[in-house]
């Protein structure tokens, strides 16, 4: 195995699309269903490298302002730097943590995030900022995988720790159980007010033909797999991933493949 990605080496993000293979599909789900208007004051809270920040300003014109915030600042360096080169004008970007954000209240037409607000930390507090910055009718628009991501794979780490008896095996189950099921993210937006208006499901997949191709994947090392190492004790791990990598094999030679499902879930709330 190649092992982790650091992603807040410069290095690392200056591979990085705006569009990585695995934020695409989730930005095009965003893309094909938010409301567009012009005119419009839209945020873009945790573009990333400028995805999908970069192509709301593309989409909606020169007449729109466009905002971002963020606070992965070597990610920033990079939206700003395309920003440049394709000679936009509309967007101002925040470094900063969108727990506050620095702009007037009731605002904002239309925010966005893509995998972004229900995967951060201090999320009830952001969507508690971005229901403040929003105009009274104004769109929150989400784009995020719930529960099943990877389910096929997650079955074969199951079947690993509980065959090993493995004492890390809660690790395991509390990664699980952090993502969200499609009616559990929609409940995180309702307190605060937000009224759900529209809710579209669907998925993509991964497909591999090799065990070891899995993990030295960009995208896994990259995003899953510091989590991942983390299921079993360091002296353990590579007799863990060994094993894993057995069962997929068998997997493979029993249907051709690994496929790995990723569920896709945009949701639309008005406020
Ligand atoms: C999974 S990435 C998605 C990036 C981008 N939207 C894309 O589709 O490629 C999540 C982003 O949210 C940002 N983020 C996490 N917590 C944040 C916070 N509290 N305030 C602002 N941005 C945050 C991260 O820095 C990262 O850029």
């Amino acid at each position: 195995m190649k092992g982790t990605l650091d992603w807040q080496s410069s290095e690392v993000v200056n591979i990085f699309d705006e569009a990585s293979l695995w934020a695409a599909p989730f930005g095009q789900l965003l893309l094909q269903h938010i409301p567009m208007h012009p005119k419009n004051q839209v945020l873009d809270i945790g573009f990333g490298a400028g995805y999908p920040l970069i192509e709301l300003s593309q989409r909606f014109g020169a007449e729109a302002q466009i905002y971002g915030i963020d606070i992965w600042a070597a990610a920033i360096l990079r939206a700003k730097e395309k920003i440049r080169v394709l000679g936009i004008e509309n967007i101002t970007i925040f470094e900063s943590d969108a727990t506050s954000i620095p702009l007037e209240t009731e605002s904002i037409d239309l925010i966005c995030s893509n995998l972004g607000i229900n995967n951060f930390a201090e999320k009830e507090v952001v969507i508690a900022e971005a229901y403040r910055v929003l105009k009274t009718g104004g769109k929150l628009c989400i784009s995020t995988n719930p529960k099943g991501t990877f389910q096929d794979l997650f079955a074969i780490f199951e079947k690993v720790l509980k065959e090993k008896k493995s004492a890390e095996q809660e690790k395991f189950q509390n990664y699980l159980a952090h993502r969200g099921t499609v009616e559990s993210i929609v409940a995180e937006f309702a307190p605060i007010g937000l009224k759900l208006k529209k809710k579209v499901e669907s998925a993509c997949q991964m497909r591999f033909v090799n065990a070891r191709a899995v993990f030295d994947h960009s995208l896994i090392r990259f995003g899953f797999l510091a989590s991942w190492e983390n299921f079993v004790a360091a002296e353990e791990r590579k007799e863990f991933f060994a094993q894993v990598e057995k069962e997929i094999e068998a997997v493979i030679a029993r249907d051709g493949e690994l496929l790995m499902a990723i569920p896709m879930l945009y949701l639309e709330f008005e406020k």
